[in-house]
């Protein structure tokens, strides 16, 4: 494992818009935002936090393949759509030997119907929900637990 231990925060489809998406759900916050503030957080606790996002399914599902080659300790995800659609990115995450937190800035659970499936939070270790951006620091402190990475670095 390398040191300091790494976790990979990955954002899938439409994530890149936040700030201007849909403020009413998803709040005024940039991606950038987003990450840096998990960053910080990540490395408060003497962790690493390296961060992806893509609109494209495939490019998600090829992070997800690397991800254990590259050493990292857990992914945290929040695929966006791709929740309630993608078998292949489901598939991606059980294939790979790296502890998964999904993560979604709503509660997925009060929207629509459609939005209430997830095809990946079965293979997640868990689920942070409605919670805004404080969900991607929720998902590092868990990560940072289920990998054992506290005191890691010390
Ligand atoms: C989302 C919820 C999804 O239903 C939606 O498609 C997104 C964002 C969230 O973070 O709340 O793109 O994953």
């Amino acid at each position: 494992m390398p040191h300091p231990p790494r976790i990979l925060l990955i954002n899938g489809p439409n994530l890149n818009l936040l700030g201007t998406r849909e403020p009413g759900v998803y709040g005024r916050e940039t991606l950038a935002g987003i990450v840096g503030a998990a960053r910080r957080h990540a490395e408060a606790l003497g962790v690493g936090l390296s961060d992806f996002q893509s609109n494209i399914e495939g490019e998600l599902v090829a992070r997800l393949h690397a991800c254990h080659a590259e050493g990292f300790a857990g992914v945290a995800i929040n695929p966006g759509a791709y929740t309630h659609t993608s078998v292949a990115l489901r598939d991606a995450i059980a294939a790979v030997a790296v502890p998964c937190v999904e993560v979604h800035l709503s509660n997925v659970h009060g929207r629509e119907p459609f939005r209430q499936t997830s095809l990946t939070a079965g293979v997640c270790a868990g689920v942070i929900a409605g919670f805004g951006p404080l969900g991607y620091r929720l998902a590092v402190d868990a990560l940072v637990e289920i990998a054992g990475l506290r005191g890691r670095n010390e």
